[in-house]
């Protein structure tokens, strides 16, 4: 950082106390982070936004400083002067950067008083997530926080930096639009100057940018704020933010090559160094492999079919499931398993869909300890034991299900058995089929969103239709996704009535995409990356909240300003909006 602007209350930033500038008279400003009384000296470490620097309070040298130090306390806002002189050698602190300096304070100002924080802000100690959003403003004062917002900018910076270099524009989107579709509930705001209509908030800027394709701009890029009214985790937020990118002329490849240079760069700024560009693996390998088109690769244990292990089984569970044209699928795991543990194991199979859970520690000679071992033939158990290359005392666990249901349960309990990984793992996942069956609703649901540009045989059942899209996938976390569009008019409608929507329908809410592309648009692809989960994985957070300044809780509220709140009955008139709600309870005691 440059040096500030010397003015009354600073004359440098803290961390530029280096032995250097030993003797210099210097004015600095911050925050008081903590404060020791050694009987007659008074020590102050003095934050701000660059660091700590201790400031000697003492009694003989500056009285009426001394005596306004004692007065000090944790968070207090001061402004100091006084000469740089370098620690002796007992009392250097080689933790800090400024560890070998000290300032001397001859004067002292006091900004701002402070109450004494609900919470320690000089440490990390782990504090209650409520209490800590709702003094935000303290908990952004911590380190932990600070790196992370640091490292966020950081991660922004290179984006933009290579985005720019390889020509992008950096456009921005309205806020205030119509539903653009991502498979979440939109957030509507109410007009007041068209009483009963209602602006959507952006689930992503999917169709701008699709426009500005059709505009000519080629190559753009934002960092748009993306809004979902969706069930909330640990890796979603109902508003969060995208680094989006669409391109002209482009198939595939083109958006991948770009984004492997991208990420390489990005990934390098939190210490991760790719070797090599990412792998790719197709969505039929990753919930073969893995049961989920998000695999965290990293523990191995892959599962493996073992239909042609049990082919002619005796076993009704095996046999049943195989003549119902579904699969048995397995998986190893290592190390020592209670009883207890298997049945709860089962239970969660259970739960995730299962029928049920076979399970088997290996023996010597590849028989199998195992409740249904009884039902099965010597060859079986060996044949599985083998494909799974298993060794006596692992352990495998079964599911005879539909295909389906195998991946989902064996893919959960896969990542349940798995040893905590290390390292990273960056790969892409492509070829999705286009659609998704919502048995609910029975219709089709599209797996990325509708303007996602289909593959395959278009006048087949739509069940078999595969898309252009891809997903990059980091540790077991979708970090980002994206396809090549529809460009024609004719294409989007047959996706339009694949997923039921009628023709007056598709006019009514996408009639302004449909327009654009009968005016000469280009082919065109493009990705969004989630911004938070990047820098959460870099930052080695499990919550995205951690790596954003003002995040919301899992209810989808803010601690801080009480958002959302009532608002009045006049503005709701005023609005045309008559609320069907029961009056919500008074806001919590602060
Ligand atoms: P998609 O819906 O996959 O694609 O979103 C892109 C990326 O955004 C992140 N993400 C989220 N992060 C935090 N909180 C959320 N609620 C949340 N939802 C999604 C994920 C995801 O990979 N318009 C398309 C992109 C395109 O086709 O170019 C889109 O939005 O990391
Ligand atoms: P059952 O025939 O229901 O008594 O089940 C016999 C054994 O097979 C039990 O250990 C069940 O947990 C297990 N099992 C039942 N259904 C399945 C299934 N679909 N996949 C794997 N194991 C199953």
């Amino acid at each position: 950082m440059r040096p500030p602007r010397p003015n009354a209350y600073r004359t440098a930033w803290v961390d530029e106390a280096r032995p250097a500038r030993v003797d210099e008279e210097m004015r600095v400003a911050g925050w008081v982070h903590r404060r020791r009384d050694h009987g007659g000296l008074v020590f102050i470490d003095l934050r701000d936004r660059t660091g700590l620097l201790q400031l000697v309070f003492d009694p003989d040298e500056a009285p009426e400083a001394h005596a306004a130090a004692h007065r000090l306390r944790a968070e207090h806002v001061i402004s100091a002067r006084g000469p740089l002189v370098r620690r002796t050698d007992e009392t250097v602190n080689p933790d800090l950067p400024t560890g070998e300096v000290e300032l001397r304070v001859h004067e002292v100002e006091e900004l701002a008083g402070a109450d004494t924080p609900p919470f320690a802000v000089d440490d990390d100690a782990p504090v209650d997530e409520v209490l800590r959003l709702r003094h935000r403003y303290l908990d952004l004062r911590r380190r932990r926080m600070r790196e992370a917002l640091e490292l966020r900018h950081a991660v922004v910076q290179s984006m933009r930096g290579h985005l720019h270099a390889e020509g992008f524009l950096e456009i921005e989107t309205p806020v205030l639009t119509r539903s653009t579709p991502e498979g979440a509930r939109d957030f509507l705001v109410p007009s007041r100057l068209q009483p009963g209509s209602w602006y959507a908030l952006p689930q992503s800027p999917q169709l701008f940018k699709q426009l500005l394709m059709v505009a000519g701009y080629e190559r753009y890029y934002q960092f748009p704020r993306c809004f979902r009214d969706e069930a909330f985790r640990a890796d979603r937020q109902p508003e969060f933010t995208q680094l989006d990118i669409e391109m002209s002329f482009v198939e595939e490849e083109d958006v991948i090559s770009l984004v492997d240079g991208l990420l390489r760069e990005v990934l390098a700024v939190g210490g991760v160094e790719l070797s090599g560009r990412p792998d790719r693996l197709t969505y039929d390998e990753a919930m073969l492999r893995y049961g989920t088109d998000r695999p965290d690769r990293r523990p191995g244990m892959e599962i493996e079919d073992l239909g042609s292990a049990f082919a002619g089984s005796q076993f009704q569970v095996f046999a049943g499931a195989l003549s119902a044209g579904g699969v048995v699928r397995g998986l190893r795991a290592r190390g020592e398993l209670p009883r207890r543990r298997l049945d709860e194991l089962t239970e969660r199979a259970r739960s995730l869909g299962a029928g049920g859970l076979v399970w088997a520690q290996v023996e010597e000679g590849g028989m199998w300890r195992s409740p249904v071992a009884k039902f099965l033939a010597e060859e079986e158990m060996a044949g599985a034991s083998s494909a799974l290359d298993a060794v006596p005392g692992d352990f495998l666990f079964l599911v005879a299900d539909a295909e389906a249901v195998a991946a989902a349960v064996l893919g959960a309990l896969r990542l349940e058995l798995a040893p905590a990984p290390e390292g990273h793992d960056v790969l892409w996942v492509t070829d999705f089929p286009m659609f998704e069956r919502n048995s609910e609703e029975d219709r089709w649901d599209p797996l990325h969103h509708p303007f996602t540009s289909p593959s395959g045989d278009l006048d087949a059942d739509p069940g078999t239709w595969r898309s252009r899209a891809y997903d990059v996938v980091m540790d077991g976390l979708e970090i980002g996704g994206g396809s090549i569009r529809i460009s024609r008019p004719d294409v989007q409608r047959r996706v339009f009535a694949a997923l039921g929507l009628d023709e007056q329908e598709a006019e009514l809410r996408f009639g302004f995409l449909l327009d654009a592309l009968r005016y000469g648009a280009p082919p065109h692809g493009g990705i969004a990356f989630g911004l938070d989960r990047i820098v959460a994985l870099l930052a080695g957070r499990d919550s995205i909240r951690d790596v954003i300044a003002f995040p919301k809780t899992a209810s989808g509220s803010d601690p801080l300003t009480g958002a959302p709140a009532p608002v009045d009955d006049i503005q709701l008139r005023e609005l045309g909006v008559r609320s069907a709600a029961p009056p919500p309870a008074p806001a919590p005691q602060r």
